[in-house]
């Protein structure tokens, strides 16, 4: 028998515990797992939201059976295409061949392109209405957060968004699913890393989702993804409301690479320069050592962002160029932005890391410190300055509010 959790009268979680895939859309680590949140609402109509990935749908349909018995599935509600909760669309539709499938316009192309789906379906759209008794659905279009068909929807007696991947975060749920259940602390990380891994490109789509969700009474989040937000569900669009707008917390992320210590020396000057100031909230990463998906999660919680580098082949150091194509592909805005790093011969590290500087929307601190080989004192001395520079400039962002 598997497992399903009441979350209102009728209404029930039936996701599944990954423990097992190690990296989310072939990219992203997931050390703590990922959970794949599906609801059923058992009314005069059974209604489905959302199914899990395909690696676990004997365990889904085990849950399933667990809340209705031998009473056949009406609908399935689609608020969400990409497969890590599509995957198990087919399966499902081979046990319950009757059941209705709904979606938007943009979901139906995805329906027949990814499974050959064209029967079985009704289209909605922004504002729709589905009765299932008790409970009735209504239907809101959020394109783009972060895929064309995804929807949200919302259940008006319990006053429930079903929010697809919106406010969900990565981390196999331990037990508890909502948020007052489990350790929110244990999550918090992992929902800005999902934030800003997955959905932070689509920041202007997501002001325009909590724009249209405005006027409606929500008293509990239902995410595809991590934990139910019912003891204050406006907290976790008051933190997509900051991420998307790009606001950040006082505090520094340094990210440096280093293959024979020399641009490392000049990392710990940097660092020690920002330390004798009241901002303590500073996070140095490795390049070679911190998953590219920590570093954007740490890009996009403070307000200031440090990159040191050494040259390499007339370049910049490959995993750095990589972490900026990220940064740019992300677009992550309203950052202050440090520079340093070496060169032996050539040069192309630090020239590379002010072209990134001159692209991009950064409050860039003077100075900007390269050495030749190894840093001198005056080097060192610079990078004291760079430091300093960066906590001041924090401030004085603080200062004006
Ligand atoms: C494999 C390798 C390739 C390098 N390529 C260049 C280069 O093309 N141009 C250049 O100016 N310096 C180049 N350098 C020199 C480094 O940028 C320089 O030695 C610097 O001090 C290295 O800093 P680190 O000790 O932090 O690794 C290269 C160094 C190594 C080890
Ligand atoms: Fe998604
Ligand atoms: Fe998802």
């Amino acid at each position: 028998m598997e497992l399903s959790v009441k979350i209102k009268e009728g209404i029930h979680w039936i996701g599944v515990n990954d423990r097992s895939t190690d990296i989310f859309e072939g990219m992203w680590p997931l050390p703590k797992g990922v959970s794949y949140n599906s609801y059923i609402i058992d009314d005069d109509k059974v209604a489905i939201l959302d199914t899990v990935k395909h690696n676990s749908y004997e365990r889904f349909l085990g849950k399933i059976k667990s809340v209705i018995g031998d009473k056949k599935v009406d609908y399935l509600i689609v608020n969400h295409m990409e497969p890590d909760h599509s995957g198990s669309i087919k399966l499902l539709l081979n046990e319950y061949p009757e059941m209705k499938i709904i979606g938007n316009k943009k979901t139906v192309g995805f329906l027949e392109n990814f499974f050959g789906i064209t029967s079985n379906i009704e289209v909605v759209d922004d504002a729709g209405v589905l009765n299932l008794g008790r409970h009735k659905l209504t239907f809101h279009l959020t394109p783009m957060v972060h895929w064309p068909e995804t929807m949200v929807t919302y259940e008006t007696t319990e006053k429930i968004l079903f929010s697809a991947d919106a406010f969900g975060g990565f981390g196999a749920l331990t037990g508890g699913i909502f948020d007052d259940e489990v350790d929110i602390a244990y999550f918090e990380d992992e929902i800005l890393r999902y934030f800003s891994n997955i959905v932070g490109k689509y920041c202007v789509m997501v002001q325009k989702a909590i724009q249209k969700l405005q006027g409606i009474d929500i008293q509990i989040i239902a995410p595809t993804h991590g934990p139910i937000w019912r003891s204050d569900p406006a907290s976790i669009i008051k933190r997509y409301d900051r991420w998307s707008k790009h606001e950040a917390e006082a505090g520094v992320v340094i990210v440096y690479a280093s293959m024979y210590g020399n641009t490392e020396t000049m990392m710990e000057a940097v660092a020690r320069g920002m330390a004798e100031h009241d901002i303590n909230r500073i996070r140095i990463h490795d390049v070679s050592r911190t998953h590219v998906s920590y570093l954007i999660r740490d890009a996009w919680r403070f307000k200031a962002l440090i990159l040191g580098s050494p040259t390499y082949d007339t370049r910049l150091f490959p995993l750095m160029d990589q972490f900026i194509k990220f940064l740019k592909h992300k677009q992550l805005k309203n950052r202050i932005l440090g520079l340093f790093g070496t060169y032996g011969w050539s040069g192309g590290g630090v020239s590379t890391l002010k072209e990134f500087a001159e692209e991009g929307n950064w409050d860039l601190v003077d100075p900007i410190v390269e050495a030749h080989c190894s840093p001198t004192d005056e080097d060192l001395n610079q990078c004291f300055t760079l430091g300093k520079r960066t906590i001041e400039k924090i401030k004085s962002y603080e200062t004006c509010g």
